[in-house]
This record gives C-alpha cells, sequence and structure tokens, in this order.
C-alpha cells in the first residue's frame, strides 16, 4: 500500500453557533494560534496522504489560513450544513484510493495528537474496518455516547438522541474517525437525517457498519487529548488543557517553573535546559529562550528571542523583534521593540527601547527613551558597545552613540554622539545663594499682614 492510500479530512464548516462569534469556530485561538492550525499539526499530510478541508461556502478566511501552513491542502465546500456525515459526503470525491484508509476529524478538536491519529489508522489497515476515537468524560453532557457489548461497539448515539439510560454512559465520541476507504461510499448511502437534530450523522456510520457485518472498534484517549470545543467555556477548558500540556512539556525539557500554573505558553515556545521562569509570566507566540536564562515575574514576552544566561525582568515588557543577547539584562518596567540587545548590555529600570541596537557591555541608566517615531515614521536609535546613557535620557531618533561614549542624565540628544565622548544635552544649573530665604522672609511678611496678626 502506498502513502498515497490515506486520505485525512477534516470538517470544518459547522456554523459554530453555540460560540456567538463572527469569526469562524475553527479560527479561535488555543495557546496563541487558531485551533485548525492545531488539528493541522497534527492531522494534516499524516503518513504523506492527501488532507481535504471542509468548509462553507464563504468561508475563505478558514482556507486560506490552511493554506498557510499546508498549501496542498484540497478543500471542499459543504454548500449547507447538514451534520458531520454529509460534511463527509462533499469531500468524498477527493477519496480516490479504493484499497486505503480514510480519516475523519474534526476542526474543533484541537487537542488530537498526531500518535493518536496513526495509531487509529494504523488499527484500521490491520485489524477494524471502522476505528473511532474515544474518551471518559467527566461531564458527558452534549457528547456522543459509544454504546457497546463488552469490547464491541455497536453505535453512537448522539446526546439529544440519547435516552435516560444512555446519557448515563460517559464513555464518548471524540470525533476522530478511519474508516476503510472501500466501505466509504456504501455508509454514505446509507446515512438519513431521522434523528432529532434533522442532521446526517458521521456516527451513525459505526450501526450501519456493524449491520453490514464490519468490525468496529474504539480506541481511547485521555479527555485532555480530545475535549471538544462548542462554546467559550469549553475553549477556555481546552486552552486550560493545552496549557497544562506545554507546561508539561517545558519542564521535562528541562525548565524550572515557579509556579507552573501561572505561566502561559504559546504553542511555539521553545526553552534550551536550565531555563528559570517565575510566576505570572506570559509567552505569546514566536519566542526562543535560550539556556540557563531567566525570566522573573510578572514579565511578558512576544517575538523574541533571549538569549544564554540572560535575566529578564520582573515586571519586564518584551516586545516583537527584540532579540536579548547572552547574559544581557532587562530590567523591571523595561519594554524594548525591534531591538537588538547586544551581549552582556544592561536596561536595568524604567526604560523604552524600541527601533535600536544596544551595542556589548552598553549600560542604559533608568528613564531613558528611545523617541522612535514622529507620528508618521519610525527612526533608528543606534548605541554603540560599552556605551553609558544616563538616566532619564531622550535620545531622539535616527540617532548614533559612538562605541563607549557617556551621556549626561537627563540629555535630550539630538545629534550623532562620538566615540568616547562625553554629550550632556540639558539646561546648565544656575544657583542663586540666599535666594530661598530671601523668598519665604518676604512671603510670610505678606501673610502675617493680611491676616491682620
Ligand atoms: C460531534 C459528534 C459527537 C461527538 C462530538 C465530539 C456528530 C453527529 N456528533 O458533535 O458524537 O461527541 O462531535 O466533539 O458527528 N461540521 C461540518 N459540517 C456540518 C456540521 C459540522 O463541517 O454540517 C463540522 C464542524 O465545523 C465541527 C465538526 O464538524 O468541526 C463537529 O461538528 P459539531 O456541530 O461541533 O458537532 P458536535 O455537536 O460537537
Ligand atoms: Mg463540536
Amino acid at each position: 500500500m502506498t502513502s498515497k492510500a490515506l486520505t485525512t479530512i477534516i470538517l470544518a464548516a459547522g456554523k459554530g453557533t453555540r460560540m456567538k462569534s463572527r469569526l469562524p469556530k475553527v479560527l479561535h485561538p488555543i495557546a496563541g494560534r487558531p485551533m485548525l492550525g492545531h488539528v493541522l499539526a497534527a492531522a494534516g499530510a499524516l503518513e504523506g496522504g492527501e488532507t481535504v478541508l471542509v468548509v462553507g461556502p464563504g468561508m475563505e478566511a478558514v482556507s486560506d489560513y490552511a493554506h498557510t501552513l499546508l498549501p496542498a491542502a484540497k478543500i471542499a465546500i459543504q454548500e449547507q450544513q447538514l451534520g458531520t456525515g454529509d460534511a463527509v459526503r462533499s469531500a468524498s470525491a477527493h477519496v480516490i484510493h479504493d484499497d486505503g484508509v480514510v480519516l475523519v476529524t474534526f476542526g474543533d478538536a484541537p487537542l488530537v495528537r498526531r500518535e493518536t491519529l496513526v495509531g487509529m489508522v494504523e488499527r484500521c489497515r490491520d485489524e477494524s474496518d471502522i476505528v473511532i476515537l474515544g474518551f471518559e468524560a467527566a461531564d458527558p453532557t452534549g457528547y456522543g455516547r459509544i454504546v457497546t457489548d463488552g469490547d464491541k461497539v455497536l453505535r453512537i448515539v448522539e446526546h439529544k438522541d440519547a435516552s435516560e439510560q444512555e446519557r448515563a454512559i460517559r464513555l464518548c465520541f471524540g470525533g476522530p474517525m478511519a474508516v476503510r476507504a472501500g466501505h466509504l461510499s456504501s455508509l454514505l448511502a446509507k446515512l438519513t437525517s431521522n434523528n432529532a437534530q434533522g442532521e446526517f450523522y458521521l456516527t451513525d456510520f459505526v450501526a450501519h457498519g456493524r449491520a453490514a457485518g464490519l468490525d468496529c472498534s474504539a480506541l481511547i484517549c485521555p479527555e485532555s487529548d480530545i475535549q471538544g470545543v462548542n462554546s467559550r467555556a469549553d475553549l477556555a477548558a481546552a486552552e486550560a488543557s493545552m496549557q497544562s500540556r506545554l507546561r508539561a512539556d517545558a519542564m521535562t525539557g528541562g525548565v524550572t517553573f515557579l509556579d507552573p500554573d501561572t505561566v502561559y505558553l504559546s504553542f511555539d515556545t521553545s526553552f534550551g535546559e536550565d531555563v528559570t521562569v517565575g510566576q505570572n509570566v506570559v509567552f505569546a507566540p514566536g519566542c526562543r529562550i535560550a539556556s540557563g536564562a531567566t525570566i522573573k515575574a510578572f514579565s511578558h514576552l512576544e517575538g523574541a528571542e533571549v538569549g544564554e544566561g540572560a535575566e529578564i525582568g520582573p515586571f519586564a515588557r518584551i516586545r516583537p523583534g527584540s532579540s536579548i543577547g547572552r547574559k544581557a539584562k532587562v530590567g523591571n518596567f523595561v519594554e524594548t521593540k525591534k531591538a537588538k540587545i547586544e551581549d552582556g548590555a544592561k536596561i536595568s529600570h524604567l526604560s523604552y527601547i524600541g527601533d535600536a541596537r544596544v551595542g556589548a557591555g552598553a549600560n542604559i541608566g533608568a528613564g531613558t527613551i528611545t523617541c522612535n517615531y514622529d507620528g508618521y515614521n519610525k527612526f533608528f536609535t543606534d548605541i554603540g558597545a560599552g556605551a553609558f546613557v544616563g538616566s532619564n535620557s531622550s535620545l531622539v531618533a535616527p540617532v548614533k552613540i559612538g562605541d563607549g561614549a557617556y551621556l549626561g542624565s537627563g540629555s535630550v540628544v539630538t545629534k550623532d554622539v562620538g566615540a568616547d565622548a562625553l554629550a550632556v544635552a540639558r539646561g546648565k544649573q544656575i544657583e542663586k545663594p540666599g535666594w530661598a530665604a530671601a523668598f519665604r522672609a518676604k512671603n510670610e511678611g505678606i501673610k502675617k499682614a493680611s491676616s491682620g496678626d
């Protein structure tokens, strides 16, 4: 059997009514990327086979997003949302290998693991005509229940169609189903919409398959690997499961979290070994943290590289395009954006460094601001290696501070400063001896006269 023999169908045409959203359900993010991105990462081009995404009319945003991750994905349009079985029907023209396997998976079940799907496909080839993915739900409300007889799977009954007795079953259908391709058209032909929702249910494949003498079995996975998202509450629950998974993976990889439950990761956050992360830290997408770095409490990072042994925070905001060098330090209430902070540089307190380079070993004093924006354009600030920028300086970009230069505190720097020079750009201090005493004496006299004492 060639690897082409697998066709994966991802269902994403549903209206997602229960989300109460203008955004298609499968584009709602989990751990910083749309649900569909997670599903494509797990199910896309499995075994190098064909991937077909089923969308509704006008859902170009969904197909366009899928193509950014998997340009080869085929798109099938389901004209009317008549149910999951009908959605599979609209993709069936893409199933061209009768001797292969068709794997159906749902765009709203973002936690599914690639290895689970691979296991289903293998079992479908080797043992069963139909393999479904099941899980024991803590609260099965809303899910299709799997009716079994010993280890035989008899049918799946949807919540709305289920009897009281069936509703007591906690073994639920998670969405993924593998079917031998040769049976697909006969199973589709048997579907009817004679049920509580008036829909063509994919889940009826099981009962029809059994009636035709096919072997149906269930693979069981933990709930946290398959829970579905139909509502905002489900979305929050799936996010929590994904966060637990990402944290566990990071710890396995050698990261210390001082309080794991308060750290939020993105799908692509990457850590070297011996990174320490304090409490209440957020890693938005696009962060790479190298070995031995420390991210202290209450910091927020996005689109940033942090070098080996660097120290960030507490309370630092590292925005996209920031790269923080080895052993560099970015301290409390410092914001960086599109900034290259080179090795060993220090920005310890209360600064904004945007569209800038801070050379190796430079020291940026408290309250330093790069004035990078004139309301229309952004300009670059270049601070040389070993430069010392005095506290409360404003660097009006474009401007260049040479290597090893010193800036006097409180300077507003509008012109380039040469290497190793001292620049001071602030009002000169004047002193009038006795002025304050005379001022007080005069005013106290006036006050006494007017109060009549
Ligand atoms: C479905 C299953 C249920 C299972 C649950 C797991 C059916 C009939 N029910 O219920 O047994 O426990 O998922 O999460 O299959 N879709 C289409 N076209 C349609 C309808 C749906 O593409 O006409 C897509 C949706 O975009 C979604 C997926 O199919 O990605 C599932 O549809 P949804 O309406 O969420 O089904 P559930 O009620 O969750
Ligand atoms: Mg669903």
